[in-house]
């Protein structure tokens, strides 16, 4: 009898470490983002680089940037990382339908392009928000987060959304198939007490995943890649519960399927915690565990047990409550399993009512019904955080910006985010309690529309104590400068009720529409996103920046709307977009040299006019190509000020966030978040070498030495040799003598330090004199032209005309050089351009004189 018990042991256990053969995923994508070469995690996968997996990124604005080995370094996969400033996304061709595990790992790499502690972001699939708003906050430790999204369509995607002046970043991703028996659709539903079907249609994020009275078991000792930490840190009582663990060999997994080291490995079931040696006074009591958690949301318990305490079948019998409720009664294994050390698991749903204290108890207790000794176990436990009904795991609002329309009232939030492999608190708590303090709608508007523009207020005492600080009462007192009103019904009307097809801009701040106003003349109408808390502040910013500023080269201000808690900006409409879209990447045609450094003067004397034309002088703070427009006559025009704010005069202003586009962004600022006009100044010569090189700031696609612009174009400086990656369109063209003078200025504002970087007035004065330079041999060429036409000049000069015919506004301009440029502004600012002008002026005197 004996023996055929041990063989019949025998049998199971050989069936166990069958079914315990490594499970293969069929999809499983494993990204070292950021990486030049694969990584081997400590369990042994291999995470490949994004070249290796190319197809999958696609970003714009983004950055590699890697960190030093050390202590704090548990995995090579957390050495490099990626930043994306604007959104990116990664796309997985899958091929399999079913959940599938998404882990994102983050780890705050130290670094000199961003200050990752900082970075808040969003991150989605095409139909669950998986982090919303999310930072890492100031841990140094890496943040690890795990989802179970079932995919029904073969292109799964994540993506990064930096908040606006924000960044973005990703360590590593894993997007692996998960076996299909790892979930059922149904569960036991808590309260009201039935079944619960549905959790197909639901995602999950993995919160918690202990190994009660066991080990830390990692990714290697699970074929799954799943974390199991221990459970001690989240007994009630240390002192009632005990520990027993037996060989991991002992478990016998049940045949036909029911539970398999799929569901948990063998260390799971062979560790457990059962109550401490029975109190005589007291010989019942819960062994009792609790859990912070988010209290907006619905949770999936999964409970596994395994009986290796029992001597004799029928012998434990113990009860399970979740939350105060039932959740499990008289429970006894042996009889459920048909024998002993047999693994057992149970699925059981939480609604987020049970939860609005933010905990989770669960406690085992003995019932009534055992006969031996008073007892009650648990193996393991799986804490998983289920979708809302906007498919969000995190915030309130889904991927398409719905709400949760839930009734239940939110009560304090004490969720705890759990990093489980390395035990690092993520900053979820903080996070979660910055979303509930985000002020209701009704009270932003209410604050924003009365608060922004009270001259349309009628209640003018509240008015004059909101504008009790000393900047905003001169922007209220200096009513003229603010525009014309537009009422709503009139801006509906004119971009036809802001038709998508209407949209020719997108913006952290809201969409951009073009419009007709009177008697046809085009606006852009800037429409705020509600939503955007960050918008207002920028809405507030840009209106009194555009209320005081008048240039010629500035994007100017026809109006706006504040009625119905909307804030509508109305621009002059700048027919020719931005310069970058002029310069590649559009198929436009191109303009001509003499055309480019027109834009350059012109953008320059617009940040002249910003930094010296005021009183106090404007950092712009985001210089680019895409933020300097062109109108009908291709005139520039500097634009968007949201980011602006008032310098203060003689010393650099410390700043709290580093914002900005990258590619463009001063080196001095990023290191001592010291910003002056100077960090202008490197932006603007970003531009210049733009336009020159026709080639975006940063273009990751390209070798490593090639991917910042003004790095390599510096290098090729540096060697006497930029001729050599101009635009291929302006060989041939191009004065060299010009050329040199443009990239000296360019080298000149990309100066490491501040104080070697000129003044917006000098770097206008070179462009000055590049141009001349231009016009002078444009002007020779043409007489060697008309003097002689001898073939090989005509080849040469036809393709300088033909590039001018292409873009016939281009070329025909002809303003007379070095000439002050006539000022639509206030008298003091023409007063300040005046000056300039008369100085560049004698300069260019003086130049004609050498
Ligand atoms: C980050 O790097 C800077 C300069 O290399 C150093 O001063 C600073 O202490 C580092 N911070 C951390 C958290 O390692
Ligand atoms: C993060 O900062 C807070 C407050 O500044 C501090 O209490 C906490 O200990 C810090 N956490 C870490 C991991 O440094
Ligand atoms: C995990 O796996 C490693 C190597 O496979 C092994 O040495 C280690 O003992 C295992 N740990 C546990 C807790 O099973
Ligand atoms: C919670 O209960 C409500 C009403 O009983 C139900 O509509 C909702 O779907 C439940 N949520 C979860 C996550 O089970
Ligand atoms: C165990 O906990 C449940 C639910 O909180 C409670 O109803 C029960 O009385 C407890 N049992 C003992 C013995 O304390
Ligand atoms: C473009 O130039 C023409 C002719 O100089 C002028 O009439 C027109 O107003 C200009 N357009 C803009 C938008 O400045």
């Amino acid at each position: 009898m004996a023996v055929l018990l041990v063989a019949l042991t025998l049998l199971v256990s050989l069936s166990a470490s069958a079914s315990a053969a490594a499970f293969v995923p069929q999809d499983n994508f494993l990204v070292d983002c950021g990486a030049t070469t694969t990584a081997t995690s400590p369990d042994g996968r291999v995470f490949k680089t994004e070249q290796q997996t190319s197809q999958y990124l696609k970003a714009e604005d983004d950055y590699k940037i890697s960190g030093e080995p050390s202590a704090d370094v548990p995995s090579p996969v957390y050495l490099t990382a990626r930043i994306f400033v604007q959104e990116a996304t990664y796309a997985f061709p899958l091929t399999r339908p079913g959940f599938h595990f998404v882990r994102l790992h983050f780890f705050p790499i130290n670094n000199t392009v961003f200050d990752l502690q900082k970075a808040t972001f969003t991150v989605a699939t095409d139909k669950y928000v998986l982090l919303h708003s999310f930072n890492v906050d100031n841990t140094t430790k890496p943040v690890f987060k795990e989802y179970l999204i079932n995919a029904f369509d073969p292109h799964f995607s994540i993506k990064f959304s930096p908040q606006k002046n924000s960044a973005a970043f990703i360590n590593a991703i894993e997007v692996v198939s998960a076996p299909d028996e790892l979930i059922a659709d149904s569960a036991t539903n808590l309260l009201p007490v039935g079944n619960y079907a549905g959790l197909f249609a639901s995602a999950f994020q993995t919160v918690y995943r202990l190994n009660m009275g066991g080990p830390l078991v990692t990714s290697a000792n699970d074929t799954l890649g799943r974390t199991w930490g221990n459970d001690e840190s989240f007994l009630k009582a240390k002192s009632l519960a005990k520990t027993v663990s037996v060989a991991p060999s002992a478990v016998k997994y049940p045949q036909g399927g029911t539970n398999s080291p799929l569901i948990a490995p063998p260390i799971v079931y062979a560790t457990l915690v059962e109550m401490a040696e029975a109190n005589v006074n007291q010989p019942k009591f819960n062994v009792t565990w609790n859990f912070e958690v988010d209290t907006a949301f619905g949770y999936l318990l999964r409970l596994h047990f395994c009986d290796i305490v029992s001597k004799a079948l029928n012998d434990l019998y113990f009860n399970v409550y979740i939350n105060g409720k039932m959740a499990i009664s008289d429970l006894d294994l042996s009889h459920t399993m048909g024998a002993l050390a047999v693994p057992y698991y149970k699925d059981i749903v939480v609604n987020s009512s049970l939860v609005s204290d933010g905990l989770i108890t669960v406690q085992v207790g003995p019932s009534n019904l055992g006969s031996g000794d008073l007892n009650a176990i648990l193996n393991g436990l799986e804490v998983m955080k289920m979708s809302n009904t906007v498919d969000s795991l995190d915030g309130e609002f889904g991927v398409d910006g719905r709400k949760e329309s839930s009734g239940s009232k939110r009560g304090t939030v004490a969720a705890v985010g759990f990093a489980m492999m390395f035990g690092a608190f993520v900053g979820l708590g903080a996070m979660v309690i910055k979303w509930h303090k985000r002020p209701q709608d009704w009270q932003k508007r209410n604050s924003f529309s009365s608060w922004l523009l009270p001259v349309h207020a009628s209640d003018t005492s509240f008015m004059s104590s909101k504008a009790s600080a000393s900047h905003k009462s001169t922007f209220y007192s200096s009513t003229p400068g603010l525009g014309r009103y537009f009422s709503f019904a009139e801006l509906q009307e004119a971009t036809k009720n802001f038709d998508a097809n209407a949209i020719i801009g997108v913006g952290g701040f809201g969409n951009v529409y073009i419009a007709e106003i009177d008697d046809g003349t085009k606006v852009a109408v800037k429409r705020g996103n509600p939503q955007s808390e960050q918008g207002i502040t920028e809405f507030q910013t840009e209106i009194q920046m555009l209320s005081k500023l008048r240039h010629r080269h500035l994007v100017s201000l026809i109006g706006y709307c504040d009625e119905n808690s909307e804030m509508i900006l109305v621009y002059e409409f700048m027919s020719n977009g931005p310069f970058r879209d002029h310069l590649y990447g559009k198929n436009l045609p191109h303009l001509s040299w003499k055309k480019r450094l027109e834009i350059c003067i012109g953008a320059a004397r617009g940040l002249h006019y910003l930094h010296t034309g005021t009183a106090q002088g404007i950092i712009h703070r985001d210089v680019k190509t895409t933020n300097i427009l062109l109108d009908d006559n291709f005139t520039a025009k500097v634009a968007d000020f949201g980011l602006s704010k008032d310098a203060p005069m003689g010393q650099g202003h410390v700043s709290t966030a580093v914002k900005g586009s990258f590619g463009y962004l001063d080196p001095e600022y990023f290191r001592r978040q010291q910003l002056t006009d100077k960090s202008d100044v490197y932006s603007f010569g970003v531009v210049l070498l733009e336009a020159l090189c026709a080639r975006p700031a940063i273009n990751p696609q390209l070798p490593r030495e090639q991917v910042n612009l003004a790095d390599w174009a510096m290098q090729w400086k540096r060697k006497g040799l930029i001729d050599k990656i101009i635009d291929p369109l302006l060989v041939g063209t191009i004065n060299p003598e010009s050329m040199k003078k443009f990239a000296e200025a360019a080298e000149k504002c990309l100066a490491e330090h501040g104080v070697d970087r000129p003044t917006m007035g000098d770097v206008l004065w070179n462009l000055e004199y590049a141009l001349q330079l231009q016009e002078a041999f444009s002007q020779g060429k043409a007489e060697e032209e008309s003097k002689s036409s001898s073939p090989s000049s005509s080849s040469s000069t036809s393709s300088s005309s033909s590039a001018a015919a292409a873009s016939p506004s281009v070329a025909a301009e002809n303003r007379p050089v070095s000439l002050p440029e006539e000022n639509k502004g206030p008298a003091e600012v023409q007063a300040i351009d005046e000056h300039s002008g008369t100085a560049m002026f004698a300069q260019f005197a003086n130049l004609n004189g050498r």
